[in-house]
């Protein structure tokens, strides 16, 4: 039997924690860089990107042109919420030092972001810069699944999830995101776009899914 090793329990317990927290499905808790299969060059383009990026990011060690935001985009079952899964498992178990990581859905950040801003009767309350600051200020890495895919009903959602962005574009914090929209059809105003278009390496994930045993 091993030796009790309290750094690892509690890295143990800050991931579980940290699935708990952003509703990773348990089917995604034993995601693992080592369980993504490599069948083609794509794929080994997307895995090797993500896993410098991740690199750059946890060691702060961006060069002064480097892209601090990253966003897989594909179309369904090309292993994406398993790569953030993974991500999430890689940065916190592992490291000199403990890194803080939170995983959120794009429609759950809405609501997370709406409820943070809105006091009991429905008056905003609190800046939602400050909310967004309160959620991720203290996070090494933010990754968000499936934006878009609740498109924004309101015009107040869309000025949610502009905050977000501005917000970790003010502060140079890492994001790393997923979408199956190609960000030129995302539903963002001029501006957003800008910044989205200037932080953001996109890798592209389009390959048949694995869930129809891979199969075009
Ligand atoms: N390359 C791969 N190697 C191993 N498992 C994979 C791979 N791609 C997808 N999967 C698995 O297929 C299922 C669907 O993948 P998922 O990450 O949910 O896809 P997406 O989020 O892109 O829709 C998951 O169980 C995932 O672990
Ligand atoms: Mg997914």
């Amino acid at each position: 039997m091993n030796a009790p090793n309290p750094e690892r329990e509690r890295r143990a317990a800050a991931l579980s924690e940290a699935y708990r927290q952003g509703g990773v499905g348990t089917q995604y808790r034993a995601k693992t860089f080592k369980g993504y299969i490599i069948e083609n060059e794509a794929q080994q383009k997307a895995m090797k990107t993500l896993k410098k990026y991740l690199t750059t990011a946890m060691n702060d060690a961006w060069g002064d042109d480097q892209r601090r935001w990253l966003l897989l985009q594909g179309n369904t079952g090309t292993g994406k919420t398993h790569l953030l899964a993974a991500s999430m498992r890689a940065i916190i178990l592992s490291g000199r030092r403990m890194h803080r990581c939170c995983y959120r859905e794009g429609g759950e950040l809405v609501r997370l972001l709406k409820s943070g801003a809105f006091g009991k009767e429905s008056q905003v309350s609190r800046p939602l810069h400050q909310v967004v600051h309160a959620l991720f200020g203290g996070m090494d890495l933010a990754l968000i699944d499936d934006l878009w895919v609740t498109p924004p009903k309101t015009e107040y959602d869309k000025e949610v999830l502009f905050s977000f962005f501005n917000t970790l574009y003010g502060s140079g914090q890492p994001l790393v995101m997923v979408s199956n929209l190609p960000l030129a059809k995302w539903p963002v105003g001029q501006r957003e776009m800008s910044r989205i278009k200037e932080r953001t390496t996109v890798v592209e994930m389009m390959w048949a899914d694995h869930r129809q045993g891979g199969l075009i």
